[in-house]
């Protein structure tokens, strides 16, 4: 029979006073997150992009099988083999896959069907999330996959504006192009394209607002 182990809980424990600060502090840094489309080609420290896809695979996920694979890209050529077969989905997206309902619902965010941003960006990630795995030489299912990825997704762009750099969470349906162009297995599915870097200089973001507290929390 297998042993499991259980090992003591690393857990600072804080004031009342102290950890509603924290939140705050915490929320004044989240707030000013935005979604960049315009980026600078500087470069960024790779070490921070390091620490964030640790902080990404440290997510809380369903029986703890990590179902993601985080592909990072700085190599310019994979870029624009990128760019080149995101920007062939986007024109048939916004031609004829769009409904009116959803490109009137993207109207306020101004995009269309150029991403200049999978070039100009320095680093690009890939998330992938991992339908199944193999064990025994079996194929087994993972659990809560898109739940399990979505989290990592939010801590790794949180990690990445808490470090001081801009992310955009870009999904250019279709995307199995990218198996193909980072060769990655079959049992991987593309589950968005994050853009890091710098803001272009004088770069602006859609004049949006976020849902009052009370339309988004109840105590009950
Ligand atoms: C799952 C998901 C998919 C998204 N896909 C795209 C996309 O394909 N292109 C894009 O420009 N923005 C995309 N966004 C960014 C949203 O448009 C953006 O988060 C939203 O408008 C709120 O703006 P903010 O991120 O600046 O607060 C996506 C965001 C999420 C969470």
């Amino acid at each position: 029979m297998p042993e499991y182990n259980f090992i003591p809980l690393e857990f600072r424990e804080r004031l009342p006073a102290e950890i509603a600060e924290r939140a705050q502090d915490f929320f004044e840094i989240m707030r000013t997150r935005r979604s960049v489309r315009e980026f600078s080609p500087a470069s960024v420290p790779m070490q921070a992009i390091e620490f964030a896809v640790r902080t990404a695979g440290s997510a809380p996920s369903g029986a703890n099988k990590q179902p993601w694979f985080f592909a990072v890209i700085t190599d310019s050529e994979i870029k624009s083999k990128i760019r080149y077969a995101a920007e062939a989905e986007e024109r048939i997206n916004y031609g004829e896959r769009f409904t009116q309902e959803w490109l009137e619902a993207l109207k306020p965010l101004g995009t269309d069907e150029h991403k200049e941003f999978l070039e100009s960006a320095p680093v690009l990630i890939v998330i992938f999330k991992q339908t199944s795995r193999i064990e025994q030489n079996r194929q087994r299912k993972n659990y809560y996959v898109n739940e399990s990825v979505g989290l990592s997704m939010g801590l790794l762009i949180s990690a990445l504006h808490y470090a001081g750099l801009a992310t955009l969470t870009y999904t250019p349906s279709s995307m199995k192009f990218l198996n193909k162009i980072l060769e990655r297995p079959s049992n991987e599915t593309p589950v968005a394209i994050i853009p890091v870097g710098y803001p272009n200089e004088g770069a602006t973001v859609p004049d949006i607002s976020r849902k009052p507290i009370k339309e988004i929390m109840k105590v009950y």
